[in-house]
């Protein structure tokens, strides 16, 4: 059987954690996918950095776009980062020559997700990216998949782990917010530019590809209303304790009378609720469907392993022959979309 070959732009913590992955696990990913899943060229910044990973038997490519137009490279996968520039360069450049794309990248989707996807299924491919939206659980495939048949009635939950850890590091450990921060940076979780995290932009991103998923509606990251954990004190957190409260970046998006509502801000939960228990960088949704009542999904937020899992379920499906696009089709324009019944929680 032909193997399935991938082309990886970005070996940071995730491009290398998908690289350890395919190496570790071919055995697996064979027999899964009824393909071998084989990477044949890869490209990053420095050519000659070590990072802890054997890939002398790969192709080396300088210009991510000349990856992605690799007659080799059946599959891109995009883990560079970054809205615009080499990434959305060469996702553009792999959708032109023919490419499927995998994707972790949120803030490239949240900006340009709706052209990209439009251009790739113009062209019969698909562009998945079940990694941007809370690391490793499998929150994407649960909508688009496991709650098909419902009506979404809100989607809810904390989607930074970045955020959760500091606050959640300040709170137990009476870190300070640098030192959090360091910590949380040490363990792969920080965007290249985290104001992104603290800013609240990121969680933001990720929930704005979700609102559209569940909603059937056009990627709009313009809408949503947004406050980060920027000015959250060790103090503010210490009174909410005092009143049976955690502190933790929480995102909603719902149908309302108006159209769709998102929101991300920083917010007071119960300490015993499970929300209000999520420790590091812990990611958790509640999706409410109006057959299934309220699912919740917990698990790691970030980091290599988790998020190097999330990259490789979009490749097996590709393996596998499986092109249903994540948007969904049609797309609606935000404004047009239905408003959902709301479910029970
Ligand atoms: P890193 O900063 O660790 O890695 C980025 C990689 O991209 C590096 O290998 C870098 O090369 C390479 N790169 C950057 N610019 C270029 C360029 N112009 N040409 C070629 N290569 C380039 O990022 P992460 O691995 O943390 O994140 C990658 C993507 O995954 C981002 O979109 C991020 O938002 C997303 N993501 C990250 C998660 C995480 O926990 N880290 C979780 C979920 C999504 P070099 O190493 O040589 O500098
Ligand atoms: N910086 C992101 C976070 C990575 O902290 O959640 C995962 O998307």
């Amino acid at each position: 059987t032909d193997p399935l070959r991938l082309g990886i732009a970005g070996l940071g913590t995730v491009g290398v954690g998908v690289v350890k992955i395919v190496q570790r696990q071919a055995n697996l990913l064979a027999q899964r996918c009824g393909r071998p899943v084989e990477i044949t060229a890869v490209s990053a910044r420095s050519k000659g950095k070590d990072r802890g990973v054997n890939l002398s038997r790969y192709a080396w490519e300088d210009d991510p776009v000349a990856l992605a137009r690799r007659a080799d490279v059946d599959v891109f996968v995009e883990l560079m980062g970054g809205s615009d520039g080499p990434a959305k360069a060469a996702t553009e450049a792999a959708i032109a020559a023919g490419k499927d794309v995998v994707t972790a990248n949120k803030a490239m989707l949240a900006l340009h997700g709706q052209a990209l996807a439009e251009a790739a299924e113009a062209k019969g491919l698909v562009l998945r990216f079940e990694a941007a939206v809370a690391g490793g659980i499998p929150v994407i495939k649960a909508l688009t998949e496991g709650l098909a048949g419902n009506a979404i009635g809100r989607v809810m939950g904390v989607m930074n782990g970045t955020c959760n850890y500091i606050l959640t590091r300040m709170d137990s450990a009476g870190l300070s917010y640098e030192e959090a921060f360091a910590e949380a940076d040490g363990l792969g979780y920080l965007e290249a530019d985290p104001t992104l995290d603290v800013g609240g932009i990121d969680a933001a991103h990720k929930l704005t590809l979700l609102a559209a998923i569940a909603y059937g509606a056009k990627v709009n990251f313009d809408a949503i209303q947004l406050e980060g954990i920027g000015s959250i004190t060790i103090e503010d957190i210490r009174r909410a304790g005092d009143m049976g409260y955690k502190i933790k970046l929480l995102g909603v998006a719902q149908m309302t009378g108006r159209g769709l509502e998102q929101r991300m801000s920083p917010c007071l939960v119960p300490a015993t609720s499970p929300l209000g228990q999520l420790e590091g960088g812990t990611n958790m949704v509640v999706i409410e469907g109006d057959s299934v009542g309220q699912i919740v999904l917990r698990g790691a937020g970030a980091g290599e392993g988790p998020t190097a899992s999330a990259v490789m379920s979009d490749v097996c499906d590709i393996a596998r022959g499986i092109r249903v696009p994540t948007f969904g089709r049609p797309a609606t324009s935000l404004d047009d979309a239905a408003p959902a019944s709301a479910a029970s929680p």
